[in-house]
């Protein structure tokens, strides 16, 4: 039988979609979680921490393949060089990893930038973890999810005055076909850096707001803020858009009707209401 496949950030917004589409595939699955948790039919959750090293031994022991999602907004660089301290012993024959399109574009030059984007730093640092680790490897860059987007901007809507870092835009792709590609990754050989996932179009910040906005029948004023440093000047020059890896199928538009209908329709989405007054 085949060893189990690990999924790092299995119970995260593209980990859990990673999950299922293994268990298709006729694998059994290992999650790597902090909190203890049931398991299911083929799939075991094993609790550790990427951040301290706690438990990753044990999660990585007897697999041959890891398909590494658990991430946050700082410290990646580190939690990947547990798991590939913990994978290079197990005898891991192949290991993935997302990353983000802008990894190796946005410089992270001052506090300032750190501390706003230090995020593509971090991440362009753990690829390297990746790469350097001895394993064989393939590491694919995505943009940024709707999900992320959404509660990006449906934070931002709940101000009085929505501030906008002026000039800097998205690209939005679908967490499910980034999903879809890992899993097709983690099965194939052990390509390296792949060509990046990027959605179907570009977007303004505000753009994404106001889209937002007039889905739940509402209406904000929008103001354009000038962020400072290098790395947003990089963000403004698109270095988090891939515009010629435009392959995602799925738009915003399809994901926002999805979450929020007008309010003729009723103003209601699967997960939240938009924030607002309740209807009776
Ligand atoms: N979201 C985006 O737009 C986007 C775009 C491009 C690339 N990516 C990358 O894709 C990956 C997944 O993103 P996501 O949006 O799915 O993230 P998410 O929803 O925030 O989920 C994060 C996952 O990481 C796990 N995790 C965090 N810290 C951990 C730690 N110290 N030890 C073990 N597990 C830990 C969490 O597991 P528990 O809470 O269960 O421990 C959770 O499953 C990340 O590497 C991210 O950088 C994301």
């Amino acid at each position: 039988m085949a060893a189990p496949i690990l999924v790092t950030g299995g119970t995260g917004t593209l980990g859990r979609l990673v999950v299922p589409r293994l268990r298709d595939a006729g694998y059994e699955v290992r999650v790597l979680s902090r909190r203890r948790r049931e398991g299911g039919a083929g799939v075991e959750f094993v609790t550790g921490d990427l951040a301290t090293g706690e438990g990753v031994e044990a999660a990585v022991a007897g697999t041959e393949i890891v398909v590494h999602c658990a991430g946050g907004a700082k410290g990646d660089e580190v939690k990947t060089g547990h798991l590939v301290r913990a994978g290079s012993p197990a005898g891991v024959r192949h290991l993935v990893y997302i990353s983000v399109v802008g990894a190796d574009r946005v410089p992270v030059a001052s506090g300032l930038d750190r501390a706003i984007f230090g995020y593509f730093a971090s991440k362009l640092a753990a690829e390297r973890v990746v790469a350097d680790s001895g394993l064989p490897w393939t590491t694919l860059r995505a943009t940024q999810f709707h999900d992320l987007l959404f509660m990006v901007v449906r934070q931002l809507a709940r101000l009085p005055v929505i501030p906008v870092p002026a000039g800097i835009r998205f690209q939005p792709v679908d967490a499910g076909e980034v999903a879809d590609r890992l899993v097709e990754l983690a099965l194939g050989a052990p390509a390296g850096l792949v060509p990046d996932l990027a959605g179907p179009r570009v977007y303004e910040l505000a753009e994404l707001v106001r889209s937002y906005l007039r889905a739940g029948g509402r209406h904000r004023p929008i103001l354009p803020v000038r962020v400072p440093g290098k790395a947003a000047r990089a963000l403004r020059d698109g270095a988090n858009l891939a515009p010629d890896r435009a392959v995602g199928r799925r738009t915003w538009e399809e994901f926002l009707a999805g979450r929020v209908t007008s309010p003729a329709g009723g103003a209601r989405r699967r997960s939240r209401r938009v924030a607002g007054p309740r209807r009776s």
